[in-house]
């Protein structure tokens, strides 16, 4: 055991460890790992289904199971609860990489049976053999503001109160959670989201984040912040996954150099109580290209994600799946079984947040209009009760598809509400 910490020691000092994901370049020159691990709990497979507590270790254990898989790149938030969690594991490594640094550097100070030592507790309750060390450059920590702070004066505040909670000096990427404001009492707060995004701005030249970005922005949204000639966003975060793929959104980002990061995605294939999921986890289509790539269909779905340049973030607090979910990165999809996954677009979203519909700043849809029924074809896909696909995805080459309408292309788009400041 001593042997193979001195071995790591160096190893972890002299070449460092970028983990699994390939990086990707962001519009402000910074990189971030290519998957990042999800930590709202709110959609758990443990019974009972549905949320389950932010409290114990779950999430710690599950970022160390995730660092040791190889991932970087942690996703959080205030509103998950478990900001603490995260910096506790955070700490963990890079605590372990900061002693392995001293005892490479200076000998004397404490050799492998002091890192064993200083590392015991938590090597116990992680279940491996040892601390894996990661130097805190290695690591892409993204947190988001909450609705509730959304006054430009409320936004270094509340990422400081994040940074306390994460035990942190700054995050990587700090992303506002919605463009809509609220108080504490739930009430609605029409503060702008551009006032807000310049409180992200003032957070950034504080260099208390290294990257700012947005979450459940739609398109006009995201052109009212260029057209005001405020900082672009480096990521827009935003739900993506076979049922939403919302081809318009990415175009556009693709154009302004944005890049996009897609939560649940999953989307409701999986999930029980969501009986009105227009494909399923079992999907005869689905399984029978996960067994020609000798992977699981969840494999797929991320793979997917990745090569429509779309950074996945699934959320798992279960050890096999925390590896299986990186394990994606020795395979590519062949152009044809990405046009039958291209067909699977319903727009058919996971988390449309309904009950804030009639906010001035609601960014989807108007779900009475959704999914949109203009288009009618017939197709073969064992898991659609759409009318919108318009070809067999038997033969995805050779046609025309257009599988998902995009709210945000804006000819589309219908009942929007957007206030210009
Ligand atoms: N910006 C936003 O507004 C926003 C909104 C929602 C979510 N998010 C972020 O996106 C993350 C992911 O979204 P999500 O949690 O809604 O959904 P998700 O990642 O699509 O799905 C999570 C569910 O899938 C299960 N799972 C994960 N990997 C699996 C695998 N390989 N095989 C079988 N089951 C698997 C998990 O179970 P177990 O955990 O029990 O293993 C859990 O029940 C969140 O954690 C959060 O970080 C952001």
């Amino acid at each position: 055991m001593y042997i193979i910490v001195f071995i790591l020691s160096i190893i972890v000092f002299v070449y460092g460890d970028p983990g699994k994901a390939p990086l990707v370049q962001l519009n402000d020159g910074h990189t971030m790992p290519s998957i990042a691990l999800g930590t709202w709990l709110g959609n758990s497979s443990t019974p009972p289904h549905g949320r389950i507590a932010p409290v114990g270790y779950n999430t710690e254990q599950a970022v160390m199971w995730a660092l040791e898989a190889g991932y970087r790149h942690i996703d959080t938030a205030w509103s998950n609860h478990v900001e603490d969690q995260v910096g506790r594991a955070v700490k963990t490594v890079v605590d372990a990489y900061n002693l392995l640094h001293e005892v490479t550097t200076t000998p004397m100070i404490c050799d492998a049976a002091c890192y064993l030592k200083r590392f015991k507790k938590k090597i116990e309750r992680s279940g491996s053999s040892m601390v894996l060390p990661v130097s805190r450059n290695e690591l892409f920590i993204t947190t988001k503001l909450w609705n509730d702070a959304h006054a430009r004066s409320a936004v270094v505040p509340a990422l400081r109160a994040s940074l306390a909670q994460l035990q942190l000096s700054y995050v990587d990427l700090y992303l506002m959670h919605w463009p809509l404001g609220q108080f504490a009492n739930g009430s609605y707060d029409s503060t702008h989201y551009l006032e807000t995004w310049r409180g992200m701005m003032d957070a950034q030249a504080r260099n208390l984040t290294r990257s700012i970005g947005v979450c459940n922005f739609n398109q006009v949204m995201l052109e009212n912040i260029r057209v005001h000639k405020l900082r672009q966003p480096a990521v827009l975060q935003i739900e993506w996954n076979i049922n939403l793929q919302q081809p318009g959104l990415l175009a556009y980002c693709r154009q302004h150099n944005i890049t996009v990061m897609g939560y649940t995605p999953f989307g409701a294939l999986m999930d029980k109580r969501r009986a009105d999921s227009p494909t399923r986890i079992d999907d005869p289509l689905l399984t029978k290209m996960a067994a020609k790539y000798g992977k699981k269909v969840q494999q797929i779905l991320l793979r997917y994600a990745v090569e429509m340049g779309v950074i996945p973030v699934p959320k798992s607090i279960t050890s096999t799946r925390i590896f299986e979910n990186i394990d994606i990165f020795d395979f590519k999809l062949e152009e044809a079984d990405k046009w039958i996954l291209r067909n699977f677009g319903r727009g058919f979203r996971s988390v449309p947040q309904l009950e804030w519909s009639d906010h001035p700043f609601y960014p989807f849809e108007n779900m009475q209009e959704y999914p949109p029924t203009t288009t009618t074809a017939s197709t073969t896909t064992a898991s659609t009760t759409s009318t919108t696909v318009t070809t067999q995805a038997s033969t995805p080459s050779t046609q025309q598809v257009i599988s998902e309408v995009d709210i945000n292309d804006t000819s589309a788009r219908m009942n929007f509400r957007d206030i210009k400041i």
